[in-house]
């Protein structure tokens, strides 16, 4: 078979492991079929007759891993935030999200959602559609063409919801069986399990999505314990639980497949060991959650119980798609936090890592250049000041701290270049 050798030139920077990061200037990043093979100072003979994209003074990172968001509330960003979360739904989201049964104004919106999220940098998402099947497919179409990496949910609900979003059951779980039958076999671009939340679940559907999960092999996402209203509304809803997170433990929704699970904002000690002894992701949404005063997500508690953290843009509650934002935004709240458990503030490492390999996990070996891994790079012009002389780890920093999507000069999924509209 033929192989397709890429090869990258630059200053590369990732983070093989929270607590630091590695560099390697002026080195080459060779990638095989779409995989790293190798970081090399100097170009090995094999490769000699190879072309080289040299990009030198700039940095190559990896390319960012959004765990949540839900493009269909990008038109929305920004909207009635000054609401928490119930309220917040009702009065904007659910009204947004019931105009996607109309495909034409779904594309418009996808193709926007899309086009954003890689100018960001992004080049692995984890979506929340809407209920409707065909703009989903669109959806698919979308992604597909642009070329980065995503799981996109078809969204569930059959309750406490208005009527133009509230499914039959029994054709919710239908509909998600044909879309999965009829997926197409991009392997880029895959399906997941989403039951909105608890609330807008019956038991029945719950029980039959925990059936198709298992039966398809399919991984799952939802939110858990966001807000304390959504908490309490939880707890009269499934008594028999006891534990807002039982209650999708109890329906094969929990780590029975790879589980992403958004906010953890209130979670107690069981919960905790419940999201660790069932191997669930926990997605930390930092702008979803100030914008909607959920609280804050106690990262650090997790971290130091084992659970696997990633980081999410969770649009519309969030109101931007970069990832860099996410990450900064993560470091900051986690040194303004009251609570004497949350413990020490995240590290830019340690947050680079979440957006980046920790996210990355769920799709399979992506996030690091360590050999093996997807060749999903981003290649960043930190424009510093003149005169400035930093390190590439500085330049990092700063592209974090104060850089933009303009910073962002090239993108990169299983080594093949994504392109963007200018
Ligand atoms: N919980 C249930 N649905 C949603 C949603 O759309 N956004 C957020 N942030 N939380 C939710
Ligand atoms: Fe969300």
């Amino acid at each position: 078979m033929n192989q397709l050798i890429f090869i990258l030139k630059g200053n590369i920077v990732f983070t093989p492991k929270p607590d630091q990061f590695v560099v390697y200037d002026n080195s080459y990043l060779i990638s095989c079929n779409g995989i790293v093979t190798q970081i090399s100072q100097t170009l090995p003979d094999e490769y000699k007759n190879y072309e080289v994209s040299d990009y030198e003074n700039k940095l190559i990172i990896p390319g960012f891993v959004d765990l949540h968001t839900h493009a269909s509330q990008f038109n929305q960003r920004g909207l009635g935030l000054d609401l928490q979360l119930l309220d917040w739904l009702n009065e904007y989201t659910f009204k947004e999200e019931s105009r996607f049964h109309d495909p034409s104004y779904a594309i418009s919106v996808y193709e926007a959602f899309a086009e954003e999220v890689i100018r960001q940098g992004t080049t692995r998402v984890v979506i929340f559609a809407t209920i409707h099947k065909e703009s989903c497919r669109l959806l698919i179409e979308i992604l597909t063409r642009k070329g980065i990496g995503a799981y996109v949910g078809k969204v569930n609900m059959d309750c406490n919801c208005p009527e133009s979003l509230q499914e039959d059951t029994d054709q919710s779980l239908k509909d998600t069986e044909e879309l999965i039958r009829t997926w197409g076999d991009n392997p880029l671009v895959r399906p997941i399990i989403t039951p909105r939340f608890a609330p807008t679940s019956s038991k029945k559907l719950l029980a039959g999505l925990g059936k198709l999960a298992e039966k398809y092999k399919l991984p799952v996402q939802s939110h858990l314990s966001e807000n304390e209203n959504e908490i309490a509304w939880v707890a009269r809803l499934f008594p028999e639980q006891r534990e807002y997170h039982r209650v999708y433990e109890h329906y094969q929704l929990f780590g029975q497949t790879p589980t992403l699970m958004a906010h953890c904002v209130h979670v107690t000690d069981k919960c905790v060991s419940g999201i660790r002894e069932n191997g669930v992701i926990a997605v930390h949404c930092p702008d979803s959650n100030l914008n909607l005063a959920s609280g804050i997500m106690p990262v650090r508690k997790l971290l130091d119980a084992d659970v696997q953290v990633g980081l999410g843009t969770d649009i519309g509650a969030g109101h931007s798609l970069s990832m860099v934002q996410a990450l900064v935004k993560a470091i900051q709240v986690s040194k303004v936090s009251n609570d004497p458990a949350c413990g020490k503030p995240l590290t830019l490492a340690e947050a680079f890592y979440m957006a980046t390999k920790g996210g990355g996990q769920f799709f399979g070996k992506v996030g690091s250049f360590e050999p093996g891994f997807a060749c999903d790079a981003l290649v960043v012009d930190p424009c510093i000041a003149p005169g400035a002389a930093f390190t590439s780890l500085e330049k990092l920093q700063q592209f974090v701290y104060t850089g933009s999507s303009e910073n962002i000069i090239s993108r990169y999924c299983n080594g093949k270049k994504i392109k963007i509209s200018q």
